[in-house]
């Protein structure tokens, strides 16, 4: 019925084209023409909406005396002055075509309207409108990338002269009009990218000029005309992404020009006609996504110009043709997802231009050969889901261009060959269910662009390595399923960009690294089934996007982060574990068991203890929570312990009667902090000795209470640096036994050392005298491998801040101990807003005057101060002065005042160390950072007795490059 209105709508377009032809052939004169032309654009202009102001030369200043429209903007005329080129493209227009008037241009022969905003009155009419049928000598028409809605009007069959139609990109619907057929001088036919529906009409086939026909993007269905292999100089055939049935016609190979056929994404069935080894010229076949059967045409690439040929997603079968293995010309290969078969090494071979290769989802089988490494510009080797055996050849190294290479769920045996590590282009590595053995190449933390590493399901063994923390880009890292084991890479933390990340059913010992909280991307995190123990990084809870996390058979013991994704974990998530507790379904809340306990009698607080296992010899550590956290929560419920494992009973029944137990008992030696208990007093606390009834004495440093006030300060990373610190066992570090924090007192708990601390010491005359050459000599030496151990050994390092004789302490047998390491940073976190802790004054380094970056190096001037005052017995401030101004320090030089006149003046052997020290004391206080030795530098010159200066030149001679 449609087809009966447009006919007579047709038949009316012609008698108004009649008409117009009539009364222009009467007036011939131009000026009439184009006075009709300059009223039709400025009528049409009116009507538009010139977003970009393009139009303003289309003026009306001089109408109806303006002769000529031919100088406007876009306007070009023939020599007889009436408008043959309208060329608007990309100016910004909004509007209809329904108020331009075609019989007003009989002229036109270029008519480009190509990217505006051109649309339609509503979508019943066309958007375009009949008459522009009588644009007799239209040549080309550019409508496309417009808002046209509607049908093609059948009036277009009479623009004869039409060569080039661009209509792509639209919204027209319908059927692609019969009349298209009469177009016979059309080159160029793009009507991609819109809703046309229907079948190809076999008009189209008329089209003997044709050399460009786009259909794909469309909805068209039916099979392709059989006849199509009389447009004999179509150059391009691209009706792909339809819903095209049928086969692909054998006439095609009567297409001898055909350069690019382009017909996936459709429903076409049967098999890939021979005959398209023929086409001489085809340099793109993309027949992908159809159903398609059958072997491959013998001659695929007689032609010797095939690039890009895709076939996936079809139900092909055999082996390659043997013009495919020879076919140097290819670039993009995809045959994933059909059923080729043969040998993967014998079939292929060397591609000099091959760019992109996928045989995924086949029944490949065989090694690959070294060959594999000659296709030397190769950027995607895709092999997964076949039955390669065999192991992964060094030579893939040689293709240093690769960006991803998945060679997934095959039979690959062998190690992972250390030079892929070679290949820094890599984005995405995919070895997954192999059955690949050996260590995670350390090379690989060379691959800095990768984003996707899957080595997953394989046999790999020992550890991760922390170079992988060097893989900065990384979005997906999968591990799981191996047999990894030791500790997960603290340098991981570092990987800012990782969403997810699966370490799980490995062996994986130690504790989570509490630098994970780094992994701002992070959405899913995948720990289970391996051995990590310890408590759960309280640092996760900054982890705002992680939606999914399972951490369901470790060791973990503790309070589970606060963050949602763990709160809302279903218990599967965290089950077979030794001891999570919190706010999730399934978990008991961390709260201790009231009134069963002696101990726990009517006290006002609570307190939650993380535990720190015990260690064997050492007084138990303990790590009381935060009372302010817990007393929100009001339901302390009963935990069930009967239900709980044995071992998990045990550890935490222990650690939270400890914890609190130690709290208690703390208090009650120091008799609630009396002074009698003191034994020092600084800047950030003061420091009194308790003796616990096990006959333990420890220190403790109650902090000043504004430290504590009520805020949840010290919560995160405060707790995280606590853990830290005290898992750190250095014999020159006092060692931290935890941290209790309550509503009346947060104190550290230490180890006590008896000889208290070298200031005290050197202040007392008895005492100094007591503390010889040798011994001060091995105080230094204590220092520096104690700072040594924390700056260098320790990651990330630790920065002490506050090195002075007050925090060296001494043991009964003068070894010396440096206390409060960590403490200043510790007490930044946990005093959110207050000012940092800077070092004590004298022994500042003085950039910290100018620039507040704390480094090691203000730990080494320090140190530097700290060496010269246990030679002279007393803060060195003159001294410091005089050695700095000296040229060079020697035996023979040396200022009167430096050596303690305490003690006799050192000679012989002793007074060499004593030299070499105070040399070394002097390049610690360069006034420039960077030319100080590192704390590893001084440790080691110290400790070698030999060749000293020789060492010590070296030093020197390379801080001073
Ligand atoms: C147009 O030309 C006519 C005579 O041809 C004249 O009378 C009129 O003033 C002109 N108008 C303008 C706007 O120039
Ligand atoms: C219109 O102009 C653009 C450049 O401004 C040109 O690329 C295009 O070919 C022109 N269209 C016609 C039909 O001449
Ligand atoms: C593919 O073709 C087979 C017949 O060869 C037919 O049974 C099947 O339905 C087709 N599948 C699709 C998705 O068209
Ligand atoms: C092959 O495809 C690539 C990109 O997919 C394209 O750049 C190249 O021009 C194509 N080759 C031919 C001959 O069309």
């Amino acid at each position: 019925m449609g087809g009966s209105i447009f006919e007579k709508l047709g038949s009316l377009s012609f008698l108004i084209m009649f008409v117009v032809l009539v009364s222009s052939s009467k007036g011939v004169a131009s000026a009439t023409v184009s006075t009709d032309e300059v009223g039709a654009l400025l009528r049409w202009k009116a009507s538009l909406q010139d977003t970009q102001s393009h139009l303003t030369s289309w003026s009306a200043q001089h109408f109806p005396n303006e002769t000529s429209p031919c100088t406007w903007f876009a306007i070009s005329c023939n020599t007889a002055k009436s408008v043959s080129t309208i060329n608007l493209t990309m100016s910004g227009l909004q509007g209809t075509l329904h108020e331009f008037s075609f019989s007003s241009f009989p002229n036109l022969e270029h008519f480009d309207l190509s990217m505006n905003s051109i649309f339609g009155r509503n979508i019943l009419t066309s958007s375009v409108p009949l008459e522009m049928g009588n644009l007799s000598e239209l040549v080309e028409l550019y409508l496309n990338t417009n808002k046209l809605t509607g049908q093609i009007p059948q009036t277009f069959g009479n623009l004869r002269k039409l060569k080039v139609l661009y209509m792509f990109e639209n919204m027209f619907v319908g059927s692609i009009p019969l009349e298209i057929g009469k177009l016979a001088s059309l080159s160029n036919l793009s009507l991609h990218t819109n809703n046309f529906s229907g079948s190809l009409p076999d008009s189209i086939c008329d089209l003997r000029h044709l050399a460009l026909l786009e259909l794909y993007r469309n909805n068209l269905s039916g099979p392709i005309p059989e006849n199509i292999g009389s447009l004999k100089s179509l150059l391009v055939l691209n009706v792909g992404e339809n819903q095209l049935s049928g086969p692909i016609p054998i006439s095609i190979g009567n297409m001898s020009k055909l350069q690019v056929l382009y017909i996936r994404n459709s429903k076409l069935s049967g098999s890939i006609p021979q005959v398209i080894g023929d086409l001489m010229n085809l340099a793109v076949l993309r027949v992908a996504s159809n159903n398609l059967t059958g072997h491959l045409p013998q001659n695929l690439c007689k032609g010797g110009v095939l690039a890009n040929f895709t076939a996936n997603g079809n139900r092909l079968v055999g082996r390659m043709p043997e013009s495919l293995r020879n076919c140097t010309t290819l670039y993009r290969v995809r045959l994933d997802g059909n059923q080729f078969t043969g040998n993967i090494s014998e079939d292929f071979g060397e591609y000099p231009n091959l760019d992109y290769i996928n045989l995924s989802d086949n029944k490949f089988y065989g090694e690959i050969s070294e060959k594999w490494g000659k296709s030397l510009r190769l950027k995607n080797l895709e092999i997964a889901a076949n039955n390669i055996t065999g192991s992964i050849p060094p030579e893939i190294g040689n293709l240093t261009q690769l960006h991803l290479l998945n060679l997934s769920w095959n039979h690959l045996v062998g190690t992972i060959p250390m030079v892929l590590g070679e290949l820094t282009s890599f984005v995405k590595l995919i070895l997954n269910d192999n059955q690949l053995s050996g260590v995670i190449p350390q090379e690989l933390g060379s691959l800095t662009d990768l984003e996707f590493l899957d080595l997953s399901k394989n046999n790999l063994s020992q550890s991760i390595p922390s170079s992988l923390g060097n893989l900065v880009n990384m979005h997906h890292l999968n591990l799981s399923s191996n047999k990894l084991s030791q500790g997960t890479p603290i340098k991981l933390g570092q990987l800012k960009q990782l969403s997810v990340v699966d370490l799980s059913h490995n062996s994986l010992s130690q504790e989570i690294p509490t630098e994970f909280c780094n992994l701002e991307s992070l959405l899913t995190l995948n720990l289970c089934h391996n051995n990590l123990s310890g408590v759960v990084p309280q640092t996760f809870a900054d982890l705002r996007g992680l939606e999914f996390v399972d951490i369901s058979y470790n060791r973990l013991w503790g309070p589970i982060p606060e963050n949602r994704a763990f709160q809302e974990a279903p218990i599967e998530a965290l089950q077979g574990n030794q001891g999570l507790c919190g706010n999730a379904t399934g978990l008991q809340p961390c709260t201790m068991t009231p009134a069963k306990k002696k101990h726990s009698s009517n006290i006002g607080y609570k307190v939650v203890c993380l535990v720190v296992p015990p260690v064997a010899g050492v007084l138990i550590l303990v790590f009381c929570g935060i009372c302010i956290t817990y007393r929100r929560k009001k339901n302390c419920q009963k935990s069930d312990e009967e239900d709980m494992h044995p071992k998990e009973f045990e550890l935490r029944s222990m650690s939270i009667f400890e914890g609190k137990l130690l709290y208690e008992e703390i208090v009650k030696a120091t008799e609630d902090f009396e002074d009698a208990y003191c034994i020092g007093k600084g800047g950030t606390g003061i420091v009194y000795k308790a003796k616990l009834p096990s006959n333990d004495l420890v220190a403790v440093k109650k902090l000043h209470s504004t430290h504590c006030d009520g805020e949840r300060s010290f919560e995160k990373e405060f707790l995280n640096e606590v853990m830290a610190l005290t898992g750190i066992r250095h014999r020159n570090i006092v060692k931290l036994y935890g941290f209790c924090s309550h509503s009346r007192h947060s104190f550290l708990v230490y180890e006590y050392l008896e000889r208290g601390s070298l200031f005290s010491i050197l202040c007392n005359e008895e005492a100094a005298k007591e503390l010889d050459w040798s011994k001060r000599v091995n105080i230094i030496k204590g220092v520096a491998h104690g700072l040594s151990y924390m700056h260098s050994d320790v990651s990330p390092p630790i920065v002490h801040r506050d090195i002075t004789s007050k925090n060296i302490l001494l043991d009964a047998e003068y070894e010396a101990c440096i206390s409060d390491f960590g403490t200043a940073k510790l007490l930044e976190l946990g005093a959110s807003n207050r000012t940092a802790v800077v070092g004590t004054f004298g022994y500042v380094a003085p950039e910290h005057a100018y620039t507040l970056k704390v480094t090691e190096k203000c730990d080494v001037y320090s140190f530097g101060v700290l060496a010269l005052e246990v030679m002279n017995g007393k803060y060195p401030s003159d001294l410091i002065r005089s050695l700095l101004s000296q040229a060079e320090i020697r035996e023979g030089n040396l200022p009167e005042d430096v050596w303690d006149d305490r003690l006799e003046p050192p000679t012989g052997k002793i007074l060499e160390e004593l030299v070499t020290v105070l040399m070394l004391a002097v390049a610690c206080l360069h006034p420039n950072p960077q030319f100080r030795p590192t704390m590893f530098d001084v440790s080691q010159v110290i400790t070698m007795h030999i060749d000293l200066s020789d060492r010590l030149g070296l030093i020197q001679g390379s801080i001073c490059v």
